[in-house]
């Protein structure tokens, strides 16, 4: 989705800290890109449509080199085709002003009737060109007063944003911005403050930022910035040191982010589980989840989106299993439109890699609304889900870049496991024994993991995928808690490779699916030993009586035994399974979409983060 950057230095140029911030912010997804600077004399904007090396070829005359102050925008199209009018940053008042704006302004229409009737030219179909409009009309009426002309103008508008302004004060160019929805962080770094919308276009310049709060603007100038709450009370926000370290959001020599990111979650899941295993008292640490807090907990509510969700299923199977607390599990986006009803003593639980999905975040207010108090399974420290949040697990997947998520999965899923087994252990429903057996279980996974990364495990992959890149169509089965990673293979191959996948669960087969099974058909079988692997080789057998060419994907040798083609998997615990079994499955994809030339980190239409509706 759209990104935001900004900095304003003492005589320092910005325009490459602008390029580069925008540079950082490509994975999150987008169409056209702008900058717009202060040059001391005047504010001068280069925008075009497509990608950043565009923006940067019409850079090349030097016009906006030495500018110190600016700002920049990635725009992933809403309101408006992607084009270079179309393009962030927007001018108003005659040259006064250039903005960028992540969000909607949902009255656009409205506003744009009555700016148009008073004689503003619009050059843009979108509508933040709508929200510029209306500030440079408050800037008008109170020239002196920038941050109140913004508030003016932001008082009127319908939706959310985050949004930044460059334009001259009486002190000089200054930066203005503010957040109601989408996010916005600022930092001081050596020499000058910065805005970005994602805290990793920050930390090439801190690693101390301040996230704003809702309703919160803020006034940047080369010595600093200057908080404001929604009520225009100074306010003081404590910055947070984030433990990220940039260059982890580099792909280094691999080809893709992707992959690199696969190859990391050994390593991921090691840090998000290691350290929070109590393998002795067989228990699990996670703070603000201590008995007390947990044992009144009568019911899960799981709200999610995309793979996120198919976590939150995981961890459905996990809590039921090992707590037997029930647990419900949503599409936030179904969730908070249909007038749910929680029970007494529910918990919700988020699970969201950014933190900054619309849709989650709604979800959950609405929880807190109807009583229910929050967890957060989140990789952003600082995150708005985190931040508004009763309590949270952060993962520790380390900035996720490609599109299509993996190793932020393998984080939440591992997560949600500890979840199970805290809950499980202070409602009373799991003995020790069985905690330190899944414990062991756990420690045991990361050299497994590092058994299917091999080099040759990673070939014998990409000639699996290669056999299989023609098929007209693709089915993937599971049953019990490997029916989400089922569902988490189709999903991954549809975004990065354009095919049709569907996730089933293998049961269902009969009830409709199995009408699709022809020799065009490949049909991914995930499965483990567990009491429902005799089950799932009959599904296999049904399969391939109607011609359907099956990949047996999991630790079942005897399914194997059944399948066209074979990807085994170490034998875990069948409640861990899913951390083994889903790797196979994202290679798969990946090396689907390097057969098919596809955009493996930017799939098209898709975003990082889905910080609107
Ligand atoms: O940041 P979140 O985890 O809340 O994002 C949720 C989904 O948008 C995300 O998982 C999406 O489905 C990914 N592209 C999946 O690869």
């Amino acid at each position: 989705m759209c990104g935001i950057v900004g900095a304003i230095r003492q005589g320092e140029p910005v325009l490459s800290a602008l390029v580069e911030g925008l540079r950082v912010l490509e994975y999150r997804g987008y169409d056209s890109a702008g900058i717009a600077v202060h040059t001391g004399q005047e504010i001068l904007v280069r925008k075009k449509q497509g990608r950043l090396a565009n923006l940067e070829g019409i850079l090349e005359d030097g016009a906006l080199a030495g500018a110190s102050a600016g700002i920049g925008h990635t725009r992933w199209a809403t309101h408006g085709a992607p084009s270079d009018l179309n393009a962030h940053p927007h001018m108003a008042g005659g040259g006064a002003l250039a903005m960028v704006h992540n969000g909607i302004i949902e009255n656009h229409q409205s506003l744009r009737q009555e700016l148009a009737a008073k004689g503003i030219k619009f050059v843009s179909q979108t509508d933040s060109e709508v929200l510029g409009h209306l500030i440079a009309e408050e800037l008008t009426a109170a020239p002196d007063e920038p941050l109140a002309a913004l508030r003016a103008a932001l008082a009127r508008v319908e939706g959310y944003y985050a949004v930044a302004l460059l334009l001259d004060t009486d002190t000089g160019p200054a930066i203005l911005c503010a957040r109601q929805g989408p996010p916005l962080v600022v930092a001081q770094g050596p020499g000058g403050t910065y805005l970005g919308s994602d805290l990793l276009a920050l930390l090439p310049h801190s690693s101390d930022v301040v996230f704003l709060e809702d309703g919160d603007m803020g006034i940047l100038t080369a010595g600093g910035y200057a908080l404001f709450d929604a009520a225009g009370n100074s306010v003081e926000r404590v910055p947070e040191a984030i433990d990220w370290d940039p260059k982890e959001a580099n792909k280094g020599p691999w080809p893709h982010h992707m992959l690199k990111e696969i190859h990391e979650q050994p390593d991921v899941l090691a840090r998000t589980v290691f350290d929070r295993m109590d393998e002795e008292a067989g228990d699990v640490i996670l703070p603000g989840l201590e008995d007390d807090a947990l044992r009144q907990v009568e019911r899960i509510q799981v709200v999610a989106c995309g793979t996120a969700l198919h976590a939150g299923l995981v961890t459905r199977y996990a809590i039921e299993e090992l707590a037997r607390v029930p647990v419900d599990v949503d599409f936030a986006s179904e969730f908070r439109y249909r007038g749910p009803v929680l029970a007494k003593n529910t918990l919700a639980l988020a699970l969201t890699q950014s933190g900054e999905t619309a849709d989650t975040l709604a979800a959950t207010r609405l929880c807190q609304k109807l009583g229910a108090r929050v967890l957060a399974i989140c990789n952003v420290q600082g995150a708005s889900q985190v931040r508004e949040a009763d309590a949270a697990i952060l993962t520790h997947a380390g900035p996720e870049i490609g599109v299509a998520s993996t190793k932020a999965f393998t984080a939440q899923v591992a997560a949600g496991i500890l979840f199970a087994i805290r809950l499980g252990r202070a409602k009373g429903n799991l003995s020790v024994e069985r905690a330190r057996e899944l414990l062991q279980g756990m420690r045991g996974l990361r050299s497994q993991m590092e058994q299917l990364l091999t080099q040759s495990k990673c070939e014998e992959m990409r000639s699996v995928a290669r056999r299989h890149a023609a098929a007209k169509g693709f089915l993937f089965i599971g049953r019990g808690i490997n029916y989400p990673i089922a569902l988490e293979g189709a999903l991954k191959l549809k975004e990065i490779s354009y095919v049709h996948a569907e996730g089933y669960a293998a049961g269902e087969m009969k009830h409709g699916p199995i009408a699709l099974i022809d020799p065009g058909m490949t049909i991914v079988c995930v499965n483990a030993q567990s009491p429902l692997a005799d089950k799932m080789r009959s599904n296999v057998e049904q399969v391939q009586a109607r011609g359907g060419v099956v990949l047996s994907v999991g630790s079942d040798q005897a399914t194997h035994d059944l399948a066209r083609d074979v990807c085994p998997v170490p034998t875990a615990l069948e409640i861990l399974s899913p951390l083994l079994n889903v790797i196979p499955l994202q290679l798969f994809s990946y090396y689907i979409a390097e057969q098919r030339g596809c955009d493996i980190d930017k799939p098209r239409n898709l975003a990082k983060s889905v910080t609107v509706e």
